[in-house]
């Protein structure tokens, strides 16, 4: 609910744990009043009354009055902090006054309130929105507050879309031009964040290839720190979401917990400050590396959302409202409807660049016979693409590879009763590929210089209009032609000469292509569905998501290593989003061998997927396989829509319990899996939750076989007896479902 006292000119937002207030000051500035946990006994109507004096301290107080906490502070409006806009004027919106020097560019903002609106709506997503139809459409309210420059001629509105349920506000910023010359701005954020004082303890993600998703907790300290990607993509070395906490008063299950993730796929930016009053501010948004943005007289420019919230359930709070919010709000549901997530085969780590029709139909009967639903032929099946160092770009069937076309291999996965997916990397382009040969000034390059070569590829140039559009037409006929289902959209390298025709603008000129593209072909072909991959886990984003169904985490598909890299991954994304194979028993990455009850310990906890070399398996272990893509048919709506409780961290006693549990209770799913065990240690046996007390559970194993049947109460209270010949690589999952 959002709530304004024109008396004392107080915004209220109150969620449903959670309240978010700031208030006009005297001069007309928006000064944040706070944001914190609702008292446990307040009623929907109970509001911030505001303050008579919202910062206490006026201009005599010279060295104090720039901590004043404005919800969008500006260069030149007294702070030396970090500021959430920067603009610069190539002119004066008026005639000189006297005693006033003509120097320009005038580089400073100052937004004063001029009006409000709230708008009630069912826009699925976020800002700018994607228009693909989502789960959710409850309609909800968007606070838009417009300030203005006395002097220039620009406009500023910040948004604030609630979704009350999740304890979640969007936030973006709109930037007007009103008058005869560009603005530039240097840097804008989606919005600048105000946190109460002590909030120190961060949680944040890094990493690299094959290793994504490292947990990090640290304490922030007086002055700055920045987390951040510098590429076109959301990138390997850290992902755009925080949590933030007071040090030891929040854990996995309690505590006030404060965290935000940002809707986009390119080069952004996360800067942590505490001040020496430790008030805590978080910035985050477009990476300003390179990047201005230009807005020409009668245009708006609108920021990506950087959504926030609250959580009173710790982290773990933190996590299941980002769930269910990209659950519910976010993913785009395809025409055929929400169905669960199906089970993928993908040829990449069986057959790599080696295909051809008959390797393809063996491993698809194959795959069929153990139970997938969805086969994918990876890399290798156009143009002169025999190996990574040729004919990407070259988007036809290669006669070299399925000499009658690609018809009759989708016709036999068609006939074995599986959808037919493809890989894809539309952005890349290799030298040796007809594509360069025709159109040498496609791709990012500045002129004179060397144009580098990553994994041997370029990158198209997305601020050509006619790229995007050529890959479009390319793209549809693909699908059309091939009846394809699902493309694996890939990207393999990183951006670090971004010459484009659209100058400096190419940063987002990059990701507003890809989405674009995604877009229209969702829209033009509804049952589409899309996994984003960019070399494993370097696209994965609230942004990115709005427009495909599931991601590739990782490239790393060693057990061991996935249950650190799916930890990290599950602190703000949904178990449904996350694509996770059972890959051969030796490992090619890490040369460690696991059992095959590990690797699908691992992989059910996300959308299974398969990519062993089906023919090189025994028919013992093909049925081992059935065996457990059977058990995860029967328990995969619990995964891929339930609660994530992480009852147990890796951390905490180098074991995994994970519990998934459907809303209801009814159903949850436990999951563990053991690191490391040092000899002669017990692990505590965690309680469960979420779970209905008075109700008794069934419990089965993997095999659907029923081990033994207890209260919610009992094992909410003394939860799983742990096993004493627990060892490293130790796993155990089991269904419990009320009787
Ligand atoms: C990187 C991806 O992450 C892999 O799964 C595979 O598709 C290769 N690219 C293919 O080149």
């Amino acid at each position: 609910m959002i709530h304004f006292d024109a008396q004392t000119r107080t915004f209220n937002l109150n969620l449903r744990a959670s309240y978010y207030a700031f208030q006009v000051d005297a001069e007309d500035r928006l000064v944040h009043l706070g944001w914190g946990r609702r008292p446990d006994d307040a009623g929907e109507e109970q509001v911030v009354a505001g303050q008579s004096a919202v910062f206490p301290f006026d201009r005599s107080w010279s060295f104090v009055v720039q901590f004043r906490p404005d919800e969008i502070l500006t260069f030149g409006d007294v702070t030396t902090y970090q500021t959430t806009i920067k603009a610069r004027f190539p002119s004066l919106s008026r005639p000189l006054a006297e005693g006033e020097a003509s120097h320009v560019p005038i580089r400073d903002l100052r937004l004063r309130y001029s009006e409000y609106t709230i708008a009630t709506d069912s826009q699925p997503g976020y800002a700018p929105v994607h228009g693909l139809p989502v789960r959710d459409t409850t309609p909800r309210q968007t606070l838009r507050v417009v300030l203005v420059d006395p002097v220039q001629s620009c406009t500023v509105t910040a948004c604030y879309r609630l979704t009350p349920e999740h304890d979640i506000i969007e936030r973006w910023l709109e930037l007007e031009n009103t008058g005869r010359d560009a603005i530039t701005f240097d840097h804008c954020y989606s919005a600048s964040l105000h946190l109460p004082n002590g909030c120190t303890e961060l949680t944040s993600v890094n990493g690299s290839w094959a290793r994504e998703f490292c947990i990090q907790r640290s304490q922030l300290t007086p002055g700055s720190h920045v987390v951040e990607s510098r590429t076109v993509t959301t990138g390997h070395n850290a992902n755009p979401f925080f949590f933030l906490n007071n040090p030891g008063s929040a854990g996995e299950h309690d505590g006030i917990v404060y965290f935000g993730a940002l809707a986009y796929s390119g080069s952004w930016q996360f800067t942590f400050e505490q001040l020496p009053t430790w008030d805590i501010r978080v910035h985050g948004g477009y990476n300003p590396f390179d990047s201005t943005i230009t807005v020409v007289p009668g245009d708006i420019h609108r920021t990506p959302a950087f959504v926030t919230g609250l959580s009173t359930e710790g982290w773990g709070g933190a996590s299941r409202s980002l769930h269910a919010f990209t659950r519910e709000r976010v993913l785009p549901v395809p025409a055929h409807g929400e169905s669960e997530r199906p089970v993928l085969y993908n040829s990449w780590e069986a057959t790599a660049f080696d295909l051809s029709y008959e390797n393809q139909v063996l491993l698809a009967r194959t795959a069929a016979a153990i139970g997938v639903e969805l086969f994918c032929v990876d890399d290798g099946w156009f143009g002169g693409r025999r190996s990574d160092r040729a004919g990407r770009g070259d988007w036809v069937v290669s006669a070299d590879v399925f000499p009658e076309g690609l018809e009759p291999l989708v016709a036999e996965i068609e006939r074995l009763g599986m959808k037919f997916g493809l890989w894809v990397e539309p952005e890349m382009v290799n030298p040796d590929s007809d594509l360069y040969r025709a159109h040498p000034d496609w791709v990012l390059h500045f002129p004179g210089r060397p144009r580098t070569e990553s994994r041997n590829q370029l990158v198209l140039d997305f601020g050509r209009p006619e790229v995007v559009e050529y890959l479009f037409d390319l793209l549809s006929d693909l699908v059309r032609r091939y009846r394809i289902a699902f493309f694996k959209w890939d990207m393999n390298r990183m951006v670090t000469e971004p010459g484009s025709v659209a100058g400096t603008a190419i940063w987002r000129a990059h990701v507003k292509g890809v989405y674009s593209l995604m877009d229209r072909l969702r829209e033009a072909h509804p049952t589409l569905e899309i996994q984003s991959c960019s070399g494993g886990g370097g696209r994965i984003d609230l942004g990115i998501l709005a427009r495909t169904d599931q991601v590739w985490a990782s490239d790393n598909t060693d057990a061991f290593d996935r249950m650190r890299i799916q930890e990290g991954f599950s602190l703000a994304y949904p178990a449904r989003t996350m694509e996770a194979w059972v890959t051969h028993e030796h490992n090619h990455m890490t040369r460690r061998v696991t059992s095959l009850q590990l690797r699908f310990a691992l992989a059910i906890r996300g959308v299974l997927g398969i990519g062993s070399s089906l023919d090189s398996l025994s028919q013992e272990e093909l049925d081992g396989y059935a065996s457990y893509i059977a058990f995860y048919k029967r328990i995969r709506h619990v995964i891929q829509q339930g609660h994530l409780y992480r009852l147990q961290r890796l951390d905490e006693y180098g074991s995994s319990i994970h519990e998934y549990c459907l809303p209801d209770g009814s159903e949850a799913v436990y999951s563990l899996v053991v690191e490391t065990h040092p000899v002669g240690s017990f692990r505590p046996d965690p309680p469960l939750r979420g779970l209905r007390s008075n109700a008794i559970y069934r419990i089965t194993d993997e095999q659907g076989t029923e081990l033994e049947s207890a209260s919610g109460y009992q094992l909410m209270t003394l939860g799983f007896p742990g096993e004493l010949k627990e060892y490293p690589g130790y796993s155990r999952t089991m269904h419990l479902k009320i009787r």
